[in-house]
């Protein structure tokens, strides 16, 4: 197939460490122009990749030689840039947390549609091959039934003056790590939840901002995810998948380097008693999740490869959960899903 050429709005650090790299790597996709708010920006981002076109985030809409948009500006940014780079016919990935309301990730999906490109959230750790192991594991019994997903994603705190301290621009650890166990979730029961109990823990004293939170996610069937998440604290990616036979838990689940091998653990019972109880190791070689998810968007994209994942509907359940919980926020209150359109 023809790669296809990315345009990148925002010099961000995610960009630089591992999009930009992935889209180097891709088979399916090459670089087109890099756009930033400051030519200077711009002109040094693009030096340091050694990427020839740079201009302002519109140069990069406007070039009739980009077919897809990578956007990592501020949350509260993406709506207006994705809808932008939609309207001018290329395909948006968008990163995560696509938006901070409900009502702006119709109006992304719908203006996707209108437009007939696809628009993708950058839920990475999805593509990672460790997850296939679990759901694998899961398939076949190997913890009989399934009773809850658990899961914590925390890190030491961001400096002082990073965007996810202001409020306006979408900030907030809800939006930006608090996503990631609520997409797992849902991957993990290959369902979408029925409510969502969320109670925010601490907020930043100076911003005000949340920083911490826990919430209560219920499935069909009995089924429930507990998270939690939190920027200040010891660093922790892990979920266990809890069976009423057995246990399977990753201690990297979100944010894993190309280069590092992870492990996915399974603890399960032979007989019904101490003695009984095995468990088993399964080492998971290193894979690049950033270049895996490029390259299915590209596939997908070309009508070469269907992704696993549909990714308008993927956007928008995701970010109806994620109205739950600010819902939740305000109420107090458990919100049932049904009650979002
Ligand atoms: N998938 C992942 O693993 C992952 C990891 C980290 C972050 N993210 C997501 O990626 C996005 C960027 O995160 P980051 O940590 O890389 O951010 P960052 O380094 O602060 O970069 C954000 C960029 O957005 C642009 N921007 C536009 N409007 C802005 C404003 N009002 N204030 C500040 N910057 C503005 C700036 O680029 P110019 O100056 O060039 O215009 C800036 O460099 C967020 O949505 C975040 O949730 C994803």
């Amino acid at each position: 197939m023809t790669p296809l050429k990315f345009g990148i709005i925002g010099c961000s650090k995610i960009a630089k460490r591992s999009v930009i790299p992935a889209i180097l790597e891709s088979k399916f996709a090459e670089l087109e122009i890099i756009g930033s708010r400051t030519s200077e920006k711009a002109k040094e981002f693009a030096n340091e990749i050694n990427c020839q076109k740079f201009g302002t985030y519109e140069d990069v809409i406007s070039n009739d030689d980009v077919d897809a948009v990578y956007i990592s500006t501020p949350i509260g940014t993406h709506e207006e840039w994705a809808n932008k780079a939609m309207s001018a016919g290329k395909h948006v990935y968008c990163e995560k947390s696509s938006t901070y309301n409900l009502e702006s990730a119709h109006n992304m999906v719908d203006n996707s549609k209108q437009n007939n490109v696809r628009l993708m959230e950058g839920f990475m750790f999805r593509f990672h091959s460790q997850h296939e192991k679990v759901l694998q594991l899961i398939n076949d019994k190997k913890i009989g039934e399934i009773i809850s997903f658990n899961s914590i994603f925390g890190f030491p705190a961001f400096p002082e003056n990073d965007i996810r301290y202001t409020d306006k621009i979408g900030g907030g650890f809800l939006n930006d790590c608090g996503c990631y166990p609520i997409c797992a979730s849902r991957m993990i029961f290959n369902d979408e939840p029925i409510s969502v109990f969320y109670s925010r823990q601490s907020n930043d004293p100076k911003t005000g901002v949340d920083i911490r939170g826990t919430s209560i996610i219920k499935y069909k069937n009995d089924k429930i995810a507990t998270l939690a998440y939190g920027n200040g604290n010891f660093y922790q990616a892990n979920y266990e998948v809890w069976g009423n036979k057995g246990l399977i838990s990753l201690d990297r689940a979100y944010s894993v380097p190309p280069e590092f091998v992870t492990k996915v653990n399974l603890q399960y019972t032979v007989e019904n008693n101490w003695d009984g109880r095995r468990e088993q190791m399964f080492e998971i070689k290193p894979n690049n999740h950033f270049l895996k998810m490029i390259d299915a968007f590209c596939l997908d994209i070309s009508g070469e490869k269907k992704s696993v994942f549909n990714f308008e509907d993927e956007l928008l359940n995701q970010a109806r959960v994620m109205e739950a919980h600010r819902l939740s926020d305000k109420s107090h209150k458990e919100e049932w899903i049904s009650d979002i359109s």
